[in-house]
C-alpha cells in the first residue's frame, strides 16, 4: 500500500516547516524499489508576492506545487472560506490517507476543518473515508484569542487526529484541552531540522555586504527589525511611538527592518515614512549617522538566516524568529505580551516587552550591556523532526513494518 499524504502550504512561515517534511518523504521513497509515500503539495495562494513565496521556494529546494489555488488576501473570513471552497474539490479529486497542515495561518485551519469535513469516496469496491489530520507545531498556546492565530490553533488541534508538537507546554496544553494522551507526539521542531540544513549555505548569503554590515570577514554591530502583527501595526497609536523606541536603538546600533507588505502599507498610510531611510532606494548613505531605521524588502530564506545569525539584538512579533534566535544564541526581545512558545524564553534568549516603548528599550540597555548569548537547545530540536514524524504517519499506516 502507498500512503498518500497530501500537504497544505500558504503563508511565508509555512515554507520552512514543509521544506522538512518534503525532505523526510524523499528519503523514505528513496529507500527500496517502490514509492511508500505518494505525496502532494498544495499551495493556498495566501501569501503570492515574490518575495513572500516563490524566494523561498527556490531557496529551500522545495518541489513545484502539485496545485494552487491563488486565493490571495481578504478579510479572515472572506479568505478562510476562499480557501475551504477551493480546497474541497481538492479533497474529493486526490482522496488522501492524511491531509498534513503546518503552523497557524488561515490556510492551516481553512484546510483541517475542509479535511475532516470531506467523505471520500474511495476506490471502487472500497469503503469510503474521511481522511486522517496531521497538525505539525500543535498545542502552542498564547492564551490570547484576540490573536487570529490563536483560533487557527485551536480549531486545528482539536480535530487533528495526529498532533506532532514542539514543545513540552504544548503537550501539556493538549493534554488540559481533553486531547487523548495518544494522539500526541513530542517530535522536535521542523522549522529547525530547516534552519539546521540551511545554515552552512547560508553563510555564501552576500546580505551583509549588501547591507554594509560587513567588512571582509568583520561584521559590524547591527539589530534586525521584524513587525508585522496586526496588534502592533494596524493602529498608529501603538505603531508610532514603538517606533520612536526602534529609533532610540538605531541611535546605538544600526536597526535593519525587513519590512512585510502589510507594515509598508501602514507605514504609508499613516505618513510615517520619516522614521525609515530605505536602504536600496535612497542608497546605503552614511550608515553611520543611525537616526533611521533601514528599511528594505522582505529577504529570502538564506538572506534572513544569515542577518539573523550575526545579530546583535533581534526585535520581532514574529513566532518563528523567537525559535530560530533561540538556536543561534541571539538575544531577542518580542514585541508581544505573551509567546506561545514558552521554552524559548526558558532557554534564556527571548524576553517579552509587548509594544511599550519604555520597556523596548529598557530591556535594549540591558542587553546590549551585557551582551549575553545563550546556546541551550530546547529538547529534539536536533533536525530530526521531520523524520519522526513520517515514522508515526508509516507506521500507523503499515503497522506491519
Ligand atoms: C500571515 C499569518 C501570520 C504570519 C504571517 C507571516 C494568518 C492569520 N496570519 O499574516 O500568522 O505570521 O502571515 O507573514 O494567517 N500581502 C501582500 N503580499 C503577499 C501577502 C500579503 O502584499 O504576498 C499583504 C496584503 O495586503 C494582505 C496583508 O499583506 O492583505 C496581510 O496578509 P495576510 O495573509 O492576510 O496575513 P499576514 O499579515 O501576512
Amino acid at each position: 500500500m502507498v500512503l498518500k499524504i497530501l500537504s497544505v502550504v500558504g503563508a511565508r512561515p509555512n515554507f520552512m516547516k514543509i521544506a522538512a517534511i518534503c525532505e523526510a518523504i524523499n528519503v523514505v521513497n528513496s529507500v527500496g524499489a517502490s514509492e511508500r509515500i505518494h505525496h502532494v503539495l498544495v499551495h493556498t495562494g495566501q501569501h503570492y508576492d515574490t518575495n513572500m513565496s516563490d524566494s523561498f521556494f527556490n531557496d529551500l529546494e522545495i518541489p513545484k506545487p502539485d496545485l494552487c489555488l491563488g486565493v490571495g488576501s481578504g478579510t479572515h473570513s472572506v479568505q478562510t472560506a476562499r480557501i475551504m471552497e477551493r480546497f474541497e474539490s481538492v479533497v474529493l479529486n486526490e482522496q488522501p490517507h492524511v491531509v498534513l497542515v503546518v503552523g497557524d495561518v488561515n490556510s492551516t485551519a481553512a484546510c483541517a476543518l475542509v479535511a475532516k469535513k470531506t467523505w471520500c469516496r474511495g476506490n471502487e469496491g472500497s469503503t469510503g473515508f474521511i481522511p486522517k489530520l496531521a497538525h505539525v507545531e500543535a498545542g502552542l498556546r498564547s492564551f490570547d484569542r484576540t490573536m487570529p492565530e490563536e483560533i487557527n490553533r485551536i480549531v486545528t488541534d482539536s480535530i487533528s487526529d495526529y498532533l506532532f508538537t514542539t514543545e513540552e507546554s504544548a503537550n501539556q496544553n493538549l493534554l488540559r484541552e481533553g486531547i487523548p494522551e495518544n494522539r500526541i507526539f513530542f517530535v522536535g521542531n521542523v522549522m529547525i531540522d530547516t534552519l539546521l540544513r540551511h545554515r552552512s549555505k547560508a553563510q555564501e548569503s552576500t546580505i551583509l555586504q549588501d547591507l554594509q554590515l560587513a567588512d571582509g570577514r568583520e561584521v559590524k554591530p547591527y539589530a534586525i527589525l521584524t513587525l508585522h502583527r496586526p496588534g502592533n501595526v494596524d493602529d498608529k497609536q501603538v505603531l508610532a511611538p514603538m517606533l520612536n523606541a526602534f529609533l532610540y536603538v538605531s541611535r546605538h546600533l544600526p536597526v535593519v527592518f525587513p519590512a512585510h507588505p502589510r507594515t509598508l502599507k501602514r507605514i504609508q498610510d499613516e505618513d510615517l515614512g520619516d522614521y525609515f531611510v530605505d536602504h536600496f532606494v535612497q542608497g546605503p548613505e552614511p550608515w553611520d549617522s543611525r537616526v533611521r531605521i533601514r528599511l528594505i524588502p522582505p529577504l529570502g530564506y538564506l538572506d534572513f538566516l544569515r542577518l539573523l545569525s550575526e545579530a546583535r539584538v533581534a526585535l520581532t512579533d514574529s513566532g518563528g524568529i523567537q525559535e530560530e534566535a533561540t538556536i543561534f544564541g541571539v538575544p531577542c526581545i518580542t514585541l508581544r505580551d505573551n509567546t506561545e512558545r514558552p521554552v524559548t524564553v526558558e532557554c534564556g534568549t527571548n524576553v517579552l516587552v509587548g509594544s511599550d516603548p519604555e520597556k523596548i528599550i529598557r530591556e535594549f540597555d540591558r542587553l546590549s550591556l551585557s551582551g549575553k548569548k545563550s546556546n541551550r537547545s530546547p529538547l529534539y530540536w536536533d533536525g530530526n523532526a521531520a523524520k519522526r514524524i513520517i515514522k508515526v504517519l508509516i507506521d500507523d499506516c503499515f503497522p506491519e513494518g
